[in-house]
């Protein structure tokens, strides 16, 4: 039966495991408080188009999500109408395309009277997430989809591993959140230009995502363990092959030598940027609350939720 659907998603980070996701490595993605809303409804009349889509996110990725979505579908004749309000920050490594792409898939299916199962809503918002960024490891789309924190990895015949770590509060406490600025380059354009690199230097490459594959495993067990220290010696790690694959701002470097100074750690999460000010989401990492609240912020960082 065809309908109205509400769907709410929320936002994710990935704490460990960005880039080399894409190629096989495993990631460390948790789901954030903040969410976005999708409706979808059969529109009250016949007009031009099937869909109108009425959102304050990138128009054509709502666009591909409802056409991957309703491929095959018996939609209402008079088409749908999709309304999205979003909380999560888009471009900036918050998992708005992700949440966008599951929220949009969930809500048309339902609205369009199929209920989709969480791998099929995960296999539609994977085609979304590729159709945008040419190459998408899938791990957002499940950190946004079953929430918690996720061990993730892509297998190579494209299905996906996951397991579930069971994290103390306090260990995510060691964590907090800063918006750098929205990176002037997108997702698929970061991961086209990791891409490029890895053609032309696959050593320089190869290395990097060897130390973020082992990074996200020390990474892991130290969540586990709620081994605060640990956790900060592998955000220093992580970021470090980061900037090893050209994906942090020279401003955000500067930024994050800040933070090391002061005895902390911090990395970017997501796509990160290679020229402007903002690399987006930043993960700033240390096991104390009072060290967080002496913190100098960097000028132009704002804070965000915790994870
Ligand atoms: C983007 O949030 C994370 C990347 O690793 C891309 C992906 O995993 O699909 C850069």
């Amino acid at each position: 039966m065809t309908g109205e659907a509400a769907v709410s998603v929320p936002g994710k980070t990935i704490l460990f495991g960005e880039h080399a996701a894409v190629y096989g490595h495993p990631a460390v993605v948790t789901a954030l408080d903040l969410r976005m809303m999708v409706w979808a409804k059969p529109r009250p009349a016949a007009g031009p188009g099937a869909f109108r889509v009425k959102s304050d996110e990138p128009g054509d990725l709502a666009d591909v999500a409802v056409e991957i979505a309703t491929d095959g579908l018996n939609v209402p004749p008079e088409g749908l109408e999709v309304h999205i309000e979003s909380a999560i920050p888009p471009g900036s490594g918050f998992g708005s395309s992700a949440a966008l792409a599951v929220a949009v898939v969930a809500a048309c299916r339902r609205a369009c009277g199929d209920d989709a199962s969480p791998s099929e809503i995960a296999r539609l918002a994977l085609a979304v997430e590729t159709r945008q960024h040419g190459r998408a490891s899938g791990v957002d789309v499940e950190a946004v989809l079953r929430g918690g924190v996720l061990w993730c990895r892509r297998r190579t015949d494209g299905s996906l591993e996951r397991e579930e770590i069971p994290v103390a509060a306090a260990t995510l406490d060691t964590f907090r959140m800063f918006h750098s600025g929205t990176p002037l380059q997108s997702t698929g354009e970061m991961v086209a230009l990791v891409r490029r690199l890895m053609d032309d230097e696959p050593v320089r490459v190869g290395d990097a995502f060897a130390t973020i594959d082992q990074v996200t495993r020390d990474g892991s067990r130290a969540l586990l363990r709620g081994d605060g220290a640990a956790l900060v010696d592998a955000v220093r790690a992580a970021e470090a092959a980061l900037e090893l694959i050209d994906v942090v701002p020279a401003g955000v470097r500067d930024a994050i030598r800040g933070i090391e100074a002061q005895g902390g750690a911090a990395k970017i999460s997501g796509a990160g940027g290679r020229t402007g000010a903002g690399a987006g989401l930043i993960l700033v990492a240390h096991p104390d609350a009072a060290w967080h609240d002496r913190l100098v912020r960097p000028s132009g960082w704002t804070p965000s939720i915790r994870a």
